[in-house]
């Protein structure tokens, strides 16, 4: 459903966004290009998700996903309302221990990376266990979603070295059929580089009721020898130095086509049904990604997390299973949470009769999935807006970013045939000095930031809940 951002309001001919002044409180204490957080908003996010899914399924867990936006004060924010974080990295295993501490609250981890290096797998064996040695109330868990078979020999020798046991899920791969085109982040069809593949995919068409299943789920083409999930999860249920806790898998991230929520959590809960019935016991947790999507243009439709809830929790119960559930989620929490404000630094005609605005950002360092994904971001002026729009006349411009490469437009270019250059639209014409600000620019940006061309990475700003703005210290 299409819906504008309650949180952009125009006042006094400024575009203000939760209750702050673009103009006059961001860019002239702060200057540009600057990405403008709203603490509201994060947690509102966290609350839809949180509801969303609890009132369907109460055993349900949000683990924020933290590769999104590193960004400590954030994830601050997010440690006082969730238990679970999901990480990648043993810089980001580190911060969620310093919340921990910071917080005086126990937080649990999955860590999910393909490849873990040994140092990686150690911290995870060992995740909170000096801090419960300091604090005996705290109790944590670290637990490892094992990728493919050689990922979990070697969490298995890591683990037997360290004399311990690895708590660990085993990541499937559903192998669904997914445009590709359309779904740019799929990781759930069969041929993806994350997660091994269920090879026997007959007992499920066999008990799901869904007649339409042997059209998407996607015959095998190939029988691997050790890479599929299976083979993984009856090894890891035999060794003594894991303890299988469950089932991972995760569809893609901002997937817009609810048919494959329903495809992807139609396989994996019978899955998990399978596979309880053949290790004869009942499994503890059942971990299903990220990939919420964010309506990143009014003009875009996405199901609603509401939808894919409700798709979930009818799945589980139609496969008769009672796991511990486990959401990640990282752009539904902040992308909305995040602006890019950035200036008209000059402007340009070109020999078409087109005008060209050049702006002080680059999308190679502060917006880069224009490029690697084609993303169409919503981009709205902030001053001297016209009172009502001028239906009748609309002025066009090409926006570019601050270097020199061709790809550095805002506007997602196909090279070399071009044919989806499409300009954007204002209500008057612009000028040097006028402000734009790009919505959604929360997740997936940050953390990609770059010096590129010698340029200074954007400032970070935070509106917190009483309206003050701190500027956020990039180190953690
Ligand atoms: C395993 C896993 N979990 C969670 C996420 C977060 O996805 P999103 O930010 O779309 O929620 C990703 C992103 O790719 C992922 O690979």
């Amino acid at each position: 459903m299409s819906k504008e951002n309650p949180f952009l309001e125009i006042k006094e001919n400024t575009l203000h966004f939760d209750r702050v002044n673009l103009l006059r409180s961001v860019a002239a204490n702060f200057g540009t290009p600057t990405y403008v957080f709203s603490e509201n908003i994060i947690k509102q996010n966290l609350l839809n998700l949180q509801t969303a899914f609890t009132s369907q399924y109460p055993q349900t867990e949000i683990a924020y996903s933290i590769k999104n936006n590193m960004i400590i004060d954030f994830s601050s924010i997010i440690a006082d309302e969730i238990n679970y974080f999901e990480t990648t990295s043993l810089t980001e295993l580190l911060l969620v221990e310093k919340l921990a501490q910071q917080k005086n609250k126990p937080l649990n981890l999955i860590s999910t990376n393909l490849f873990k290096p040994d140092g990686l797998i150690e911290h995870i064996i060992d995740f909170g266990n000096q801090i419960t040695r300091e604090k005996k109330n705290l109790q944590m868990s670290g637990i490892i979603a094992i990728d493919s078979y050689q990922d979990m020999k070697n969490i298995e020798r890591v683990a037997k070295n360290a004399n311990k046991k690895a708590k660990v899920l085993v990541r499937v791969n559903p192998g669904i059929q997914m445009s590709r085109e359309k779904t740019i982040f799929a990781s759930a069809y069969p041929d993806a580089k994350c997660s091994t593949i269920i090879k026997d995919i007959q007992p499920i068409i066999d008990l799901s009721q869904n007649e339409t299943i042997e059209e998407w789920l996607l015959k095998r083409k190939h029988s691997p020898k050790y890479d599929f999930a299976e083979r993984i999860i009856q090894e890891a249920e035999k060794s003594e130095h894991l303890e299988l806790l469950g089932i991972h898998g995760h569809l893609g991230s901002q997937v817009t086509n609810i048919d494959y929520f329903h495809h992807f959590f139609e396989v994996i809960t019978l899955f998990y049904k399978l596979m309880e019935e053949k290790l004869g016991r009942n499994l503890s947790f059942l971990d299903l990604g990220g990939g919420y999507p964010v309506q990143y243009s009014i003009k875009e439709c996405v199901p609603s997390i509401e939808e894919i809830a409700v798709s979930l929790s009818q799945k589980i119960s139609q496969a008769k299973i009672t796991p511990h559930l486990i959401i990640e989620s990282g752009r539904f929490v902040t992308a909305s949470s995040g602006l890019l404000l950035s200036k008209v630094t000059l402007t340009k005609e070109n020999p078409s009769g087109g005008k060209i605005a050049v702006l002080d950002m680059s999308v190679y360092s502060d917006l880069l999935d224009v490029i690697a994904a084609k993303w169409n971001f919503d981009i709205s002026l902030v001053n001297d807006l016209p009172e009502r729009k001028d239906e009748t006349k609309e002025y066009s411009w090409d926006l570019v970013g601050a270097t020199n490469d061709t790809l550095d437009q805002l506007n997602p270019i196909n090279y070399p045939d071009n044919p989806n250059i499409d300009q954007r639209s204002f209500p008057r014409d612009l000028k040097p000095n006028d402000y734009i600000v790009i919505t959604n620019a929360g997740a997936y940006t940050t953390c990609f930031n770059s010096n590129y061309c010698g340029r200074p990475k954007p400032m970070i700003v935070l509106i917190e809940k009483d309206k003050n703005i701190r500027l956020i210290n990039r180190n953690y």
